[in-house]
């Protein structure tokens, strides 16, 4: 018989988990011959970023645990690059490719350590720019693409990027969104928990905000920012707002977190589950976020979402979504455009958003297909 032939699946960071839960479905579901190797690179570790995924979106305890922590960028990838590498080395048998997903540092470092050693990778979410090289997400996203060789897209403006960059179309194929995949298998149970219920809080009643890129939390006059905007929100409607470790530790740094904290209105909170965060979600009555994964979900839930972003690598999320841009938290007129937003949601006079076509929950088995059908032909 032959031997059975591996696939290193690999996740680092939050965003991560539930597009590899999807994967990890899909090949099940096609019962290839594939095995799955989970490598979990440790780009978060806590309980809150990283523990409670696994346990409740049913991921596998990871084959390998590569425990790379927090660092610069230079640092964590680095070391991700060598402490991945030294295993594709002793791996035995030799995984057949590398599987990765988003636009993480472990996503571009397993991709680099792996294609060096002539193992093919693969990259899920493929294509999505934003065309702005401040972002490190869009570096990742750039570097991933231009050395993966089977390239899985999520919406139609990624192929569009990946064919004018001069990706090969055979190496191209719009398979769906995997986070949309997961968000299927889990919003049942996910509003059972009623989240927001628990908190106090009636559907619809709240905002709920989440803030975390560099360019709304790194600096004094924008995290000054992001307080006055919050405050001003809160003023409308009681805001909840579970905070990234990143987040957190900059407003503490500056002397902020206990004005926001303490703010009227204000409903601080540690990082929620994935359940909790999809409950609260589901019955929000505006999300407003700088994340990437959010912006997809509330399309798919038809709940308004602002955006605390110049651009987004997801255009389909405002072309045919409920999502709308307003800039970045420090950026001139930003208070005004917000709040401008956030009553037209409260006097229901916003748009109300469709599903993308292949955002049907069926994207893992699009993809499990594809990568089988990639490794036969190779
Ligand atoms: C990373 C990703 C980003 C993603 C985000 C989701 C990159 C370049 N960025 O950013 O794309 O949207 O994850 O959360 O890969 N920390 C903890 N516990 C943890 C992990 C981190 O306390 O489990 C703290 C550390 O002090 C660290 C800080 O949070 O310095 C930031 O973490 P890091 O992984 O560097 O980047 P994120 O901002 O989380």
């Amino acid at each position: 018989m032959p031997e059975q032939q591996t696939v290193a699946c690999v996740v680092g960071a939050r965003p991560n988990f539930p597009k590899m839960a999807s994967v990890l479905a899909g090949l099940a579901e096609i019962a290839s011959s594939l095995r799955p190797v989970l490598i979990h690179t440790g780009q978060h570790y806590d309980q809150a970023m990283s523990g409670s995924f696994f346990d409740q979106l049913g991921l596998p305890t990871p084959d390998v645990h590569l425990d790379v922590g927090s660092g610069s960028h230079g640092a964590q990838t680095a070391r991700v690059l060598e402490r991945f590498e030294a295993w594709l080395l002793e791996a035995e048998p030799r995984p057949a490719a590398t599987v990765v997903v988003g636009d993480v540092n472990s996503t571009v470092a397993c991709a680099l350590a792996s294609v060096k050693l002539g193992i093919p990778a693969i990259h899920v979410e493929a294509g999505l720019r934003s065309f702005d090289r401040t972002m490190p997400e869009e570096i990742n996203r750039v570097l991933t693409d231009a050395i993966c060789e089977l390239l899985l897209v999520s919406e139609p403006s990624g192929v569009v990027n990946l064919r004018q960059e001069g990706r090969p179309a055979h190496t191209i194929a719009l398979v769906g969104n995997v986070m949309i995949d997961a968000l299927e298998r889990q919003l049942a149970e996910a509003r059972a928990c009623e989240q927001a219920r628990k908190m106090g809080f009636d559907a619809g009643s709240y905002a709920l905000w989440t803030v975390h890129r560099p360019a709304n939390v790194d600096d004094g006059k924008a995290l000054a920012a992001l307080v006055d905007l919050v405050t001003a929100v809160a003023g409308k409607l009681p805001v909840i707002l579970p905070t990234h470790p990143r987040t957190r530790q900059r407003l503490e740094r500056h002397g902020m977190w206990s004005k926001l904290a303490e703010a009227s209105g204000v409903h601080v909170s540690e990082p929620f589950g994935y359940r909790e965060f999809l409950s609260l979600q589901a019955t929000a009555g505006v999300v407003i976020t700088d994340s990437g994964g959010i912006q997809e979900e509330t399309t798919v839930l038809g709940v308004p979402c602002l955006t605390l972003r110049a651009n987004t690598e997801r255009p389909i999320t405002i072309d045919e979504g409920t999502n709308a841009l307003i800039g970045p938290v420090g950026g001139d007129g930003i208070e005004d455009a917000l709040l401008l937003h956030v009553d037209a949601i409260l006097a229901g006079q916003y748009k109300a958003g469709r599903r993308p076509d292949l955002w049907d929950g069926r994207a893992g088995v699009r993809i499990a297909r594809a990568i089988d059908a990639f490794l036969v032909d190779r």
